[in-house]
């Protein structure tokens, strides 16, 4: 490997005075050891292609004690399920099995990977957006709690369980909660204004969908607010309190996902880099993400207009600490979701996805090339895609870290780059930040991004020009050893 920073001479005409605010990404410690031996990192590239994601499932445990022990600070009966949407390997649904975490499903696949793989069907729940009938029979047949959104759904159910002559077990998807005099709108589930007549008058024994039970309330809501989600629950035990009177028991309410996580170190960082943001779409100072683009923010007749269109990646409240938010909200009757739950004997679900992938991915991958733009810009070609760093964000707001073979430190001069990728399109930037690396990097050396198993490896990667999917690297607890999944 080349073992200076090579571009001197072109390196004279850079603007370092321009500021670029850092956004420094949380490491866990297995994350650190990993990144300190850049000549395995280089190997495994060699052997596996670029890019590469690599698995650890230790803090996934710790996730889920923080998440637990926030419930049982409040003495509720609970039953989590890990929402494998979130994450494609089939690591995390193992690990789920052995720590007695329940799995939430969303397809065909993944229902049928975690029976394959021995999850108690007891612990398992089908959420799917749409759920066909094959999908719909495998549920039935193995007894997986079903989470119906809508007339047709139930109909069938109903359908496919009275050929087996079964009496199926559903739970009920709602939306349309209030909150600050708003109602929230979700495309999914039954309305709260007509789910109550709907369960009454439909399911049950000699009713219409008779081969149905009706056994909890479910919702999941966009967004990471907890008052939202302390409002839902309030709302969705008042209606067990309603469906009661009518003989009808509720034996739980899911509360979905969306725990938020904390991928940044320094909350002060944060602030700078979204008032820097604003000022350049002002046009008060040079741009810091490429084509100026806002996040968000937009400028129209000189002034700043918009909102944030990214991940709260900052967040003082995340896992453990948010849910115990949520659970101890207290309107004015003194009553909390916890102490109703609690005194109701309802039991309190969830499926959170993210908050407990948190610290247990990264994605690296190989700069091909390095150019200069017609903007002066430096441009640095990886071996990936947006595709496998995406999510519904706008943005991936964490920096990544640069490992190199044979660094140079002498050579260190800090340099603005954009990372840009391998699809045929101007809009593959991989991210949207011009990022400061220690030097210009040179061809063959490695970009980490880290905390990338929520989401940001899988849920958005396609196969376009035929590139192949990366390959996911599972590490080994005790050993350290790697294995593809
Ligand atoms: C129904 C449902 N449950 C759970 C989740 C997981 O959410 P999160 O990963 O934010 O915890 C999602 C995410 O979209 C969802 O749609």
């Amino acid at each position: 490997m080349n073992t200076q920073c090579p571009h001197a001479i072109d390196m004279q005409t850079d603007n370092n005075s321009e500021f670029l605010p850092p956004l420094t990404a949380i490491a866990a410690p297995w994350m650190t050891e990993f990144l300190s031996d850049p000549a395995f990192l280089d190997e495994l590239l060699q052997q596996h292609g670029s890019p590469i994601n690599i698995i650890h499932t230790g803090p996934f445990g710790e996730n889920y004690n923080y998440l637990i022990q926030a419930i049982d600070r409040h003495q509720l009966p609970r039953l989590i399920f890990f929402a494998r949407k979130a994450n494609r390997c089939k690591a995390f649904v193992k690990e789920s099995k052995r720590l007695g975490l329940g799995v939430d499903t969303a397809s065909y696949q993944e229902l049928k990977e975690c029976l394959e793989l021995g999850c108690d069907p007891r612990k398992l729940v089908m959420t799917a957006a749409v759920k066909d009938e094959p999908l719909m029979r495998l549920a039935i047949e193995h007894d997986v709690l079903m989470v119906l959104d809508n007339e047709d759904e139930c109909r069938l159910a109903n359908q496919l369980s009275k050929e087996r002559g079964k009496l199926t077990d559903i739970g009920v998807r709602i939306s349309g909660f209030h909150d600050e005099g708003e109602k929230l709108y979700s495309r999914f589930g039954f309305d709260t204004g007509h789910v109550l007549e709907f369960i009454t008058s439909r399911i049950g024994k000699e009713k219409d969908y008779g081969s149905l039970r009706f056994d909890g309330f479910h919702f999941h809501l966009n967004g990471y607010s907890s008052r939202m989600r302390s409002e839902a629950l309030l709302q969705s035990i008042h209606l067990a309190d309603n469906l009661l009177t009518q003989g009808i028991r509720t034996s739980f309410i899911d509360m979905g996902g969306g725990i938020p996580v904390n991928y940044l170190s320094s909350s002060s960082e944060w602030k700078t880099f979204w008032s820097e943001l604003a000022k350049a779409v002002l046009r008060e100072r040079s741009p810091i993400t490429f084509g100026n683009t806002g996040l968000g923010y937009e400028l129209i007749n000189g002034r700043l207009h918009g909102k944030q269109k990214v991940y709260p990646y900052y967040n003082e409240l995340s896992k453990g600490d948010f849910l115990d938010a949520v659970l101890s909200y207290q309107k004015t009757s003194g009553d909390t979701p916890a102490s109703l739950l609690h005194a109701k004997g309802i039991e309190l679900r969830m499926e959170p996805g993210r908050s407990l992938l948190d610290q247990t991915g990264l994605t690296m991958a190989k700069v091909v090339h390095r150019k200069r733009d017609s903007n002066g810009d430096w441009l640095i070609g990886l071996a990936m895609n947006k595709s496998q760093l995406g999510s519904s964000s706008a943005d991936f707001l964490c920096d990544p870290v640069l490992v190199q073979n044979d660094r140079d430190k002498s050579q260190t001069r800090p340099t603005p780059v954009f990372l840009t990728g391998g699809y045929c399109l101007e809009q593959d930037i991989i991210l949207q930040r011009k990022i400061v690396l220690p030097c210009l990097p040179k061809t063959g050396d490695i970009l980490v991004f880290l905390n990338t198993a929520g989401y940001l490896m899988h849920f958005y990667e396609t196969r376009s020009h035929l590139f192949e999917f990366a390959k996911n690297l599972v590490m080994e607890e005790n050993s350290g050893a790697l294995a593809v999944y």
